[in-house]
């Protein structure tokens, strides 16, 4: 426990210190839950967009990708239920003012007693908790706090507020004049985005069902309880895909979905032990059936995706709010040769937490060597990211500032830097050099030296073997390329 609480300090650090992410505002002491991806980090961040988008609009042939806005017209949340049901259950400590989730108060007890090995204990407690959660009764959920002694970190003691609802959405006013202004929500999820399109994409786009919508984009929620860097922010990423399909097909999709997605976690190259899946016993609003895919952060496993079958309660809703149809003709004929013709499509959607693929690369990157051989002491840290994702694919290093050997490593930047990301550097010695390189992930590393200037080779370095070998000038770019690709 005390390992991976060091490594997920020492994973936070290495973020600030070599550019990935910092406190947003940092130089005003930040701002809760809020942070900025630095120049290494966005870079991170953008390739797993890149890689998530295609994989979902290009090798789904009938998957097609949107950019809504973050401001939506305020009855939208009333009819998705955001307005009335977009809470979470909260409660302060009085000896300590801290404020807490109540679920997640008790989903810690939960986790301490199955490591105590009272797996049955820790079952019925989140199953207790879910029916009490479902049923919004606060009385009951106050009654299992005091029932299985659950404390406040800080105070020690179980001094508790009574447990109210907290609306978890930021809201702002829209119009300069406050009289007009109009209260507008900035969106939690970007789901909504995709629903009220539904028939403008789907007309446009002559789609028929089943098809999907995908996007990309900011969500907003005002968590109770931000914690753990990046895993639970207050403004935030997501990469949603709704699919539309026919009533009672739903079952079939939501599964082909859970294996479908299940599946490109694992095409990242991570081991099946790091992830599960962790079915929904109470379910939102929305939904009748949903699952998490959860992976095993340094911090326990923990939700990563969520796959929740929709049923047609979002167009449904959209329609009666709006006055507007939004229904599909379906010209096919079921079994028994009777036309679908008209009707609401039910949903099955994906949704997967950019930010929290970022922590969860992070996590499987990173990596503290100890490299000490009998007479030197030596180390290094390293970002073991899948070629695809490394912020910098290639380092062009010249082994000195003289001789010539800057312009020919400008020229393999030239030659290189329009096929991926490259980077130059001629200050300090080469293994400082490639120290700094295997801290930020670069797989690999090409050095310009004398030898270069008799034969036209350089030598290039794999990050994660640490191997060398020469290769010559002319074949670089397509050396990395082919390791991209590939990867
Ligand atoms: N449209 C469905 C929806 O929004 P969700 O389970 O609330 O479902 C989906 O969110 C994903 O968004 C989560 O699996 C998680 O990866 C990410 N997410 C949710 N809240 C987040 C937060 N506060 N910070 C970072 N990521 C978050």
């Amino acid at each position: 426990m005390a390992t991976d609480n060091n490594r997920f300090a020492a994973i936070i650090s290495h973020c600030k210190e070599y550019g990935f992410i910092f406190p947003s505002s940092e130089i005003y002491d930040g701002l809760g839950a809020v942070y900025d991806y630095g120049q290494w980090g966005s870079e991170l961040k953008k390739n797993i967009k890149d890689h998530w988008w295609q994989s979902m609009t290009r090798m789904y042939e009938n998957i097609v990708g949107i950019d809504a806005a973050i401001f939506m017209h305020p009855t939208t949340w009333k009819a998705s239920g955001h307005v009335d049901n977009f809470s979470d259950p909260m409660i302060d400590n009085r000896d300590s003012n801290k404020r807490y989730r109540v679920d997640h108060l008790i989903e810690a007890k939960a986790d301490e007693l199955e490591k105590s090995g009272d797996i049955m204990a820790s079952e019925n407690l989140l199953k207790e908790m879910d029916t009490l959660l479902a049923t919004n009764d606060f009385q009951g959920l106050k009654q299992l706090l005091e029932n299985h002694k659950i404390v406040c970190a800080v105070s020690g003691t179980g001094n508790w507020t009574d447990i109210r609802q907290f609306n978890l959405m930021f809201s702002t006013q829209m119009g300069s004049i406050s009289d007009d202004a109009e209260t507008i929500y900035l969106r939690p999820e970007t789901a909504q985005g995709i629903f009220v399109n539904f028939l403008n994409v789907q007309k446009t786009g002559r789609l028929k069902i089943p098809f999907g919508i995908a996007q990309i984009g900011k969500a907003f929620r005002n968590e109770i309880v931000a914690r753990q860097f990046i895993f639970r922010m207050r403004e935030f990423e997501q990469m949603e895909m709704q699919f539309f399909i026919r009533p009672g097909t739903q079952m079939k999709w939501y599964e082909y979905w859970k294996a479908e997605r299940m599946k490109w976690h694992l095409d990242l190259g991570i081991s099946s032990d790091k992830y599960r899946f962790h079915d929904h016993v109470k379910l939102a609003h929305y939904a009748d059936a949903a699952c998490d895919i959860e992976y095993n952060f340094p911090f326990g496993f923990k939700e990563v995706e969520g796959i929740h079958s929709r049923t047609d309660f979002d167009l449904r809703s959209h329609q009666e709010w709006s006055k507007k149809k939004l229904q599909y003709f379906d010209n096919d004929v079921d079994d028994n040769g009777k036309p679908y013709g008209n009707y609401i499509p039910y949903v099955v959607e994906t949704s997967i937490g950019l930010d929290r693929t970022v922590m969860l690369l992070l996590s499987e990157a990173y990596e503290e060597q100890d490299l000490s051989s009998d007479d030197k002491k030596d180390s290094r840290v390293v970002l073991k990211f899948p070629i695809k994702f490394a912020p910098i694919k290639l380092a062009i290093l010249p082994l000195m500032k003289k001789d010539g050997l800057p312009d020919i490593a400008r020229s393999i930047m030239d030659d290189c830097k329009i096929h991926f990301k490259c980077f130059y550097e001629e200050k300090d010695t080469i293994g400082k050099r490639y120290r700094r390189m295997d801290a930020i992930g670069t797989p690999f590393c090409v050095t310009v030296d004398h030898q270069t200037k008799e034969d036209n080779t350089v030598t290039i370095r794999q990050r994660d073997s640490m191997q060398q070998e020469r290769i010559s000038v002319g074949s670089i770019k397509d050396f990395i390329l082919e390791y991209i690709n590939k990867s």
